[in-house]
């Protein structure tokens, strides 16, 4: 079963009920990322941080409507401030899941414009729309008239053949002249043909200088810069010229940068003081997952990461890698692999 699927069959009181939408604050936010930002990742970083604004994996609008709505969009309260990101270019569609993602008491409702791959641009889905300013001007529209909710998007600073400053300026005023306040920006252009989703992520430059020079051009905008950023360092220094940032990779690989957010980035205390602790206070949530059937590997993987750095860590890492996805591995693998990396009474501060 896929991990939405899972989400999706945990207890009924895990369906949020509508509720009023406070705008959330988008200093520090984890990205959008297919099969890696699942609710058992969400509920692992939660648990990390109180503050983070952490989006799903994007669903398109043709799985939300001919697909099992609630089985997609079920989430677990405790994963607030959570954003739904969605994939399509159907104005209509989209107003429609937009009203969804309110019904089932999303914060935010993102609209990726940044996603390379053929399979959504044969769908006109994903960064191909930064070449329609228009189309993705009127899909934003149509989004604000039918929820009370932040629309927000997700885009690059352009694509192959449409990567000048002006191209880019012409998509950001079109889109703001819409009602998009907010603009999530990866900071490196997307190439549509002959790389591949992850080599798009990584061989384009990062040019974060242009993303500055759009907070600085347009400042009634909210404007988050993402790509390629590693620690809360970084993260401080891009601060200085933008609203907030986005971390994808370095979250979900080394989710214990996400314990040092609340205190360093809202001035509030960290919610955990050790790595151990965390997994002991995700201890009854992993069993109540394993009782309705969820496979330990599913919600570790999520977690191999965890003791990145550490001694012991790859020990740690490969005892789970190779026990969990035992028939009938329950938590007694976690409490074993935590024997193999010491146990500090508080961890480190993360060097600024
Ligand atoms: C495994 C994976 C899946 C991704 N899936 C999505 C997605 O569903 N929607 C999206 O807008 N971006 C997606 N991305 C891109 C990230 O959101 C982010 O823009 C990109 O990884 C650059 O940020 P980073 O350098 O901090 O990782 C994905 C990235 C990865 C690594």
């Amino acid at each position: 079963m896929s991990d939405q699927a899972l989400a999706a069959n945990r207890n009924a009181s895990s369906i949020a009920a509508p509720r009023k939408s406070v705008e959330p604050s988008r200093r520090f936010c984890v990205a959008p990322m297919m099969d890696w930002t699942t609710s058992h990742y969400r509920y692992l970083a939660r648990q990390l941080s109180r503050n983070t604004l952490l989006y799903t994996e994007m669903v398109t609008t043709g799985a939300l409507i001919h697909g099992d709505t609630a089985r997609f969009l079920r989430h677990d309260e405790s994963e607030y401030p959570l954003a739904l990101q969605l994939g399509g270019s159907n104005p209509a569609e989209l107003a429609h899941c937009a009203r969804l993602a309110e019904q089932y008491g999303f914060d935010e409702v993102n609209l990726n414009i940044g996603c390379p791959s053929d399979r959504v641009q044969n769908n006109m889905i994903g960064a191909c729309l930064m070449a329609h300013p228009d189309r993705v001007a009127e899909a934003v529209r149509a989004m604000r008239d039918a929820t009370t909710l932040p629309v927000t998007v997700k885009h690059r600073i352009g694509i192959n053949g449409r990567e000048s400053w002006d191209q880019l300026r012409e998509f950001v005023e079109k889109v703001a002249a819409a009602g998009c306040r907010t603009f999530i920006v990866h900071a490196r252009i997307a190439i549509l043909e002959g790389l591949s989703p992850k080599e798009n992520r990584d061989v384009p430059p990062l040019k974060y200088a242009w993303v500055y020079r759009l907070k600085a051009q347009y400042p009634e905008l909210e404007i988050i810069i993402n790509g390629g950023i590693k620690t809360l360092s970084e993260c401080h220094e891009h601060l200085a010229y933008t609203d907030g940032v986005m971390l994808g990779r370095e979250a979900y690989h080394n989710p214990w940068l996400l314990a040092e957010v609340d205190a360093q980035l809202f001035g509030q205390p960290a919610p955990v003081t050790n790595r151990h602790a965390v997994l002991r206070q995700m201890m009854p949530f992993i069993e109540s997952e394993l009782e309705r059937g969820v496979y330990l590997g599913h919600i570790s993987r999520h977690f191999l990461g965890l003791f990145h750095g550490c001694p012991g860590g790859r020990q740690f890492r490969r005892y789970i890698s190779e026990h969990a996805h035992k028939p009938g591995a329950g938590l007694e693998v976690i409490e074993t692999a935590l024997t193999k990396v010491p146990e500090l009474a508080r961890e480190p501060i993360l060097a600024l």
